[in-house]
């Protein structure tokens, strides 16, 4: 049983700077919770705050209805796994995950006995006698989350765990970190910049920026009802495409008009146009490459000039500008008319073409100008 709960957390630096503000999350046991957000934003800081590797500046960090803030990091029960995890080569495997337990002076039969199970969930059993220098990346990786699982901590704290990996290891133990996670039934807090393993690993992400949460839900939640502009553009590969456009009312549709184009809001986003006075002003309207679709119902068209065609196997990602949105040089459309599409890897359209794609409005957004709120935000 582990749960956490973080109460206006914030750290300042000794040298005046501002990491961490005002953070405030419940941590419930078994959660799989994920930290994302640019470089720089916190999430280190946040996650060693919990470890008691740094001091929180002020707040309340409890665990299980104990107040942890002046609790030394060796008897909170959580173990971290760094991004440069460093190994023993003097030791074997079977040295390297027990060290920690000798430390401890845990009995030798207790200690082989976590050592042999620890190293059968990584089905690394067959390396146990291995120095560190024999092993590839992927297996030294799994040998320090060993080193960590045999002390059965009661929350693991991950900061960037597989960043030092290719990508087929990564996609690896990626799978292999969900099943230890189902397998262990343990509480997890886990660092990444990888947008992949934050919404396939997650139970819940939590995505920062400049030291603030923006928001903190499931994966399908937060892609779907992103809570702002920076949200949506941070979840999603190739990110949400953003135009700015203004909201006009002719008759009874209510339209979202580019320089050269319109496209008609659904029913429920004109209302919550509507509700909000948007008519008439500008907006930004959000569209994800994969709602961007080679047929469908006149009128919500645009038309694209290809710049680049990128066949990724299962998909082909198309890049470009809206056409006929040129500056009135007729150079380069500026960047608020560029637009990526997501198609099937059958469409041939190529560089220098023109290609109709029709929006699905019944999945677009629409964002504030100014402070960058979803205004369809349910
Ligand atoms: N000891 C320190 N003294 C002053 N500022 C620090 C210190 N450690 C970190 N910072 C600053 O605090 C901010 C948050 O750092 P942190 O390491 O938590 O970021 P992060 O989100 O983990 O970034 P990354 O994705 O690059 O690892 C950064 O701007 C960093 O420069
Ligand atoms: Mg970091």
């Amino acid at each position: 049983m582990a749960n956490i709960s973080l109460v206006n957390v914030c750290k300042t630096y000794k040298n005046g700077y501002s990491a961490v503000k005002d953070f405030n999350l419940e941590i419930r046991d078994k959660d799989f919770i994920i930290f994302v957000g640019p470089s720089g934003c916190g999430k280190s800081t946040t996650l060693r705050m919990i470890a008691g590797l740094e001091e929180i500046s002020s707040g309340e960090l409890w665990i299980d209805d104990c107040l942890m803030n002046m609790v030394e990091p060796k008897n909170r029960e959580l173990s971290m796994v760094f991004q440069n995890y460093a190994l023993y080569p003097h030791m074997s495997v079977y040295e390297n995950m027990a060290f920690s337990l000798r430390v401890r002076k845990l009995p030798k039969e207790e200690i082989d006995r976590r050592v042999r199970e620890a190293a059968g969930t990584l089905e690394i059993s067959h390396l146990l006698d291995r120095r560190p220098a024999a092993l590839s990346g992927g297996q030294r990786q799994r040998v320090a989350i060993g080193s960590v699982i045999v002390r059965q901590p009661k929350v693991y704290l991950m900061d960037e765990p597989l960043s030092n990996l290719d990508a087929k290891l990564r996609g690896q133990m990626r799978v292999e970190l969900a099943r230890l996670h189902r397998e262990l039934g343990a509480t997890i807090i886990y660092v990444t910049h990888d947008q992949v393993e934050a919404m396939t690993l997650g139970t819940r992400i939590v995505v920062m920026k400049d030291g603030r949460i923006q928001q903190v839900a499931a994966p399908a939640e937060l892609y779907e009802n992103p809570i702002n502009q920076f949200v949506a553009g941070f979840i999603g590969s190739p990110s949400m495409n953003f135009l700015e456009v203004s909201v006009k009312k002719e008759k009874e549709i209510t339209w979202v008009c580019g320089k050269s184009w319109r496209l008609p809001l659904g029913a429920a986003a004109a209302r919550r146009a509507a509700d909000r006075s948007c008519t008439g002003k500008r907006v930004i309207l959000g569209i994800r490459p994969e709602d961007l679709h080679q047929e469908g119902p006149d009128g919500a068209a645009l038309e694209m000039e290809i710049h680049v065609r990128e066949l990724l196997g299962a998909e082909v990602i198309l890049h470009g500008d809206i056409a006929g949105d040129m500056d009135e040089t007729g150079g380069a459309a500026d960047k608020k008319s560029q637009l990526a599409a997501k198609l099937p890897p059958d469409c041939n359209a190529r560089p220098g073409e023109h290609i109709r794609l029709f929006a699905d409005m019944s999945r677009i957004k629409l964002f504030d100008a100014d402070t960058g709120e979803n205004i369809l935000y349910i």
